[in-house]
């Protein structure tokens, strides 16, 4: 198994590129189906959940080819198949099938294994939507079959601003009759960019990016051209390594505004950090104070970024507090963090009070889930010595090319067999 290999202590500096939403691209890779035409994604990061729903695509017969950093999709010889446990389950973003196909088939058959180590990840919201809609449930054993004669619009309100559900509802309701309301949906960028995404194949939808989203159903789509939003929990990854190690280090490709809430933090902390229209640039300065940091829902900061700011917090004077408000188990990057010398108490695996400043010191840790592998990178890269980094695939799920990207800017990194 893969392992990446890190000497810490080293300056970095130049210039990283950031990818597209690896969180827009899982859900308009899905969507693409509901035209029956061509369609080419372009800015898709080349990470292994693509390849992952390419798979799917191809059991239902679309035609997919993959570029560097694009897709096309043709699903106008597509048919509606089962899709099995073992293509759903490589990546929790299958589940935008279900509101696709519903969509598209008024029919959908697959088995979605659901949880997630970083907590339950429910989906009664996601079939809520659907009901509200018009469709029947039966699940038995993690196998879904939903459907419905026909689709009707409905006001549909989320107990929570969920991601997943809000987008899911959305493929579901585009081509349904009638108007759909959300009220209480999640405003992050990649629901904005989705929707973008199928009003561009001529869906009616208005209101994305506020808590209030209205969807009237259209009789068809048509294919389109859509290049995705950058990734903000990339761009923030960075920008988070650049205030600990940058020495003139710009993290560009990037939309300021969508990591606000993690810019205003750093510079709490006495980040210098200079904002262009598409980059942020970092020198950075000998100490930082602790500050407090609470996620929440978008614009808020966003749980995404919780896990590879805890590293930086170690090196905060002072003590910083975490408190994790969307997930129940997302400190699981803690313990491997406290091994290589951080001092850090959790209670309730929902507050973290972190001991800054704290030297860290290479070990073998491990990769627990997707944030949390970035996070141990980052503590790698300002240890003292070499840390070596098992369970890699979870960071290469959501990192195109991290290791690339950090060693073309000084850091002694690679991936090791
Ligand atoms: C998306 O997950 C992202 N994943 C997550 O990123 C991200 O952490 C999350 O949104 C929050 O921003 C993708 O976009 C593929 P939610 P999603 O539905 O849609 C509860 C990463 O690291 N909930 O907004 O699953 C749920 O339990 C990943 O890239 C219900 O109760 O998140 C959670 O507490 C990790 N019922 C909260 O809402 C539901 O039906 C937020 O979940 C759905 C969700």
């Amino acid at each position: 198994m893969s392992r990446i290999r890190v000497k810490g202590g080293y300056e970095l500096s130049g210039e990283i590129r950031v990818e597209g939403a690896k969180n827009s691209a899982v859900a308009l890779i899905p969507a693409a189906v509901l035209c029956g035409d061509k369609v080419l994604l372009e800015n898709v990061p080349n990470i292994s959940d693509i390849g992952a729903l390419s798979e799917i695509l191809a059991c239902l017969g679309v035609d997919v080819s993959r570029g560097e950093n694009s897709i096309s999709i043709d699903s106008s010889k597509m048919s509606n198949k089962i899709i099995t446990c073992e293509l759903s389950s490589k990546l929790r973003a299958s589940y935008y099938f279900m509101g696709a196909l519903l969509g598209k088939y008024k029919y959908v058959n697959m088995c979605f294994p659901g949880g997630c180590s970083i907590g339950e990840r429910p989906i009664n919201l996601h079939l809520k939507g659907f009901e509200k809609l018009g469709a029947t449930i039966e699940e038995n054993d993690g196998n879904f079959i939903i459907k419905a004669d026909k689709l009707i619009g409905d006001d549909i309100f989320l107990d929570v601003p969920s991601v997943g559900a809000t987008i899911n509802i959305m493929l579901a309701a585009v081509l349904a009759k009638g108007k759909t309301v959300i009220d209480n949906a999640a405003m992050e960028p990649e629901i904005v960019d989705v929707a973008s995404f199928l009003n561009e194949m001529g869906a009616d939808i208005k209101g994305a990016g506020t808590p209030k989203i209205e969807i009237v159903g259209v009789d068809e789509l048509h294919g389109a051209t859509h290049s995705v939003i950058p990734d903000r929990i990339e761009a923030g990854t960075y920008v988070i390594i650049a205030s600990l190690l940058g020495h003139e280090l710009k993290v560009s490709g990037l939309v300021p505004g969508h990591i606000e809430s993690l810019t205003s933090k750093l510079e709490e902390a006495g980040v210098k950090l200079e904002i262009g229209k598409n980059y942020v640039r970092v020198d950075k300065v000998g100490s930082y104070k602790a500050i407090d940091v609470k996620t929440v829902v978008y614009p808020g900061f966003p749980t995404d970024l919780q896990q590879p700011l805890i590293p930086f917090l170690t090196q905060c004077h002072g003590v910083s507090h975490v408190e994790e408000t969307i997930y129940e188990n997302r400190f699981m990057n803690i313990p491997d963090t406290v091994k290589m010398g951080a001092k850090i108490d959790v209670v309730d695996n929902t507050y973290a009070s972190i001991h800054g400043k704290t030297a860290l010191v290479g070990s073998d840790v491990v990769a627990t889930d997707l944030r949390g592998g970035a996070s141990m990178v980052i503590c790698g890269l300002i240890a003292d010595g070499v840390t070596t980094i098992s369970n890699v695939g979870h960071i290469l799920r959501g990192y195109q090319d991290i290791v690339g990207k950090l060693k073309n800017v000084g850091a002694k990194i690679e991936i090791v067999d």
